[in-house]
């Protein structure tokens, strides 16, 4: 049988049978749910959703306050722990927040700097860690799930910024078998690099979008995982900016503004469209581009990030919404893609001052040489019928993670090529701890595509039965992680370890 008829089988029969499903066998799936979620469009079940108040005037990202004297030093601390949000109007959500908000503050530095930033763990009885997404931090200063910090423990993380390491980075929890949660019921904050000299015009401002999604059931909390979500991976049914449903941003015509978007998302991919406005493509992962470049919509799967300038040229109302976009979903309650109108500008018909253009030339970004190891990674989905019930798998190169196994010797220095083979049914955002890459091509029923534009990334997606090429290297000996950036599929198997030698 074709392997999608097979998972597609195979799920309605555990759907179908809560029998099966309490079989059901999977590694970190201590907290599984009956069926009464299974589906997660309560829509389906004759309630929607829980109504979130829209239309707020967008909120900035609170700072976190660097405590240090002098400059070049960012000393802060971040507390994980519980918290009360208030999504809807009449319910308390409990939720887990660094500095008691979700998302986290916005920490703002500046390339060069060095960081010093204890983390004191108070979530109660789980150990947590925090990871440095995209930044080129020691091995043992990044959150590892090897490292963690226990509960009701400190611990101070501490690295230089390298100058030329501007860039929209973020921070999240990385502990083993626990991120999926801690990220989803509200661990996750921006990190943005500054560069010393930077080329886009000061008048554009610059706003820091933070995307996450949100599920809430009918007495205001957060749901536990479902069999959809551990499949899948968990989709909210609402796309939150800066943790507000669809906030407004006021702006005069002629303005420009400089927007950096973060898929904050466990596993919701964003494709983006501007309605009414003009979106250019500034940067991406890892920092500007070389050129800016015009587009009419950006796919951002979850993890990613994309640096935008956004001109609002037509008086009205131009919306910030989502495109359909198929990334292979497993089983019933297929989420909605499309129309889902996530920020709304309000423009005004009076001119807005003059603003500086866009210069051609953003930086330069130098191409890696031939690469001198080359390395294949094949990510498989599986789901086999054992005598002791229904086994499901995520695995990279047939293997599922194992803190204890080293799965790549690598050398500091050394530039590779990584050929990421997508085998399964499903997409899934890859991603590389440590360093910065750059996509070579992509391959699909033998066609091969060029990106458009050259960049640093930290995390790509491998479109289902695709092949994605792509070259690195790490500069810092230790242990980094690489996996898929669906974070249940991560915590279902979906990483490997690479160990990079001196
Ligand atoms: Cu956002 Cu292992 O990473
Ligand atoms: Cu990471
Ligand atoms: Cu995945």
């Amino acid at each position: 049988m074709h392997r999608r008829g097979f998972l597609a089988a195979s799920l309605a029969t555990v759907l179908a049978s809560p029998r099966a499903l309490a079989q059901m066998k999977m590694d970190d799936m201590s907290n599984m749910p009956g069926m009464d979620h299974a589906g997660h469009d309560m829509g389906a079940m004759g309630q929607g959703p829980v109504a979130l108040p829209q239309n707020q005037p967008l909120r900035e990202l609170p700072l976190l306050a660097n405590e240090a004297a002098g400059p070049g030093l960012f000393k802060a601390r971040l507390t994980a722990e519980s918290a009360t949000a208030r999504f809807a109007a009449d319910r308390d959500t409990p939720i887990l927040a660094y500095n008691g908000i979700s998302p986290g503050p916005l920490i703002e530095t500046q390339e060069g700097d060095r960081v010093e930033i204890t983390f004191s763990n108070r979530i109660e009885g789980e150990p947590s860690t925090i990871h440095w997404h995209g930044m080129p931090v020691p091995a043992d200063q990044d959150g590892n799930p090897m490292d963690p910090v226990a509960a009701g423990a400190d611990r101070v993380y501490a690295f230089e910024l390298p100058e030329g390491s501007a860039g929209s980075y973020w921070y999240h929890p990385h502990p083993h078998g626990r991120t999926a949660e801690q990220v989803y019921r509200g661990l996750a904050g921006a990190f943005l690099v500054k560069a010393k000299a930077d080329p886009i015009p000061a008048a554009y401002g610059d706003t820091t979008l933070f995307l996450t999604d949100l599920r809430l059931a009918a007495d205001g909390s957060m749901p536990e995982n479902t069999m959809t979500d551990m499949m899948n991976g968990r989709v909210g049914d609402q796309v939150l900016v800066n943790g507000q449903k669809n906030p407004r941003l006021a702006v005069a015509m002629g303005t420009k503004r400089r927007l950096r978007l973060y898929n904050a998302t466990n596993a919701r991919f964003l494709r983006l469209a501007f309605v009414n406005a003009a979106m250019t493509v500034i940067g991406s992962d890892g920092g500007l581009l070389e050129a800016p470049v015009a587009t009419d919509e950006i796919l951002l799967s979850p993890a990613e990030r994309v640096e935008l300038v956004v001109a609002f040229d037509k008086p009205g109302t131009a919306i910030l919404t989502t495109l359909d976009y198929d990334r292979g979903w497993m089983g019933p309650g297929r989420p909605e893609d499309k129309g889902l109108a996530l920020l709304t500008a309000d423009v005004s018909d009076t001119q807005a001052e003059p603003m500086p253009p866009l210069p051609e030339r953003l930086r330069p970004i130098a191409r890696f040489g031939q690469p001198t190891v080359s390395r294949r990674l094949v990510f498989t989905e599986t789901m086999a019928m054992k005598p002791t019930g229904m086994e499901m798998g995520f695995l990279i190169n047939g293997m599922a993670f194992d803190m204890g196994r080293v799965d790549i010797v690598a050398r500091a220095g050394d530039t590779e090529l990584w050929e990421i083979v997508n085998q399964a049914d499903m997409d899934h955002p890859f991603h590389l701890h440590g360093t910065q890459f750059q996509l070579i091509e992509r391959e699909r029923d033998g066609k091969v595509s060029k990106p458009p534009y050259l960049a640093w990334k930290d995390t790509v997606n491998v479109a289902r039965g695709e092949t994605v090429r792509l070259v690195t290297r790490q500069e810092r000996p230790g242990t980094r992680m690489y996996h898929c950036h669906i974070l249940e599929h991560e915590q279902l198997g979906m990483m490997g370890v690479v160990d990079v030698q001196a």
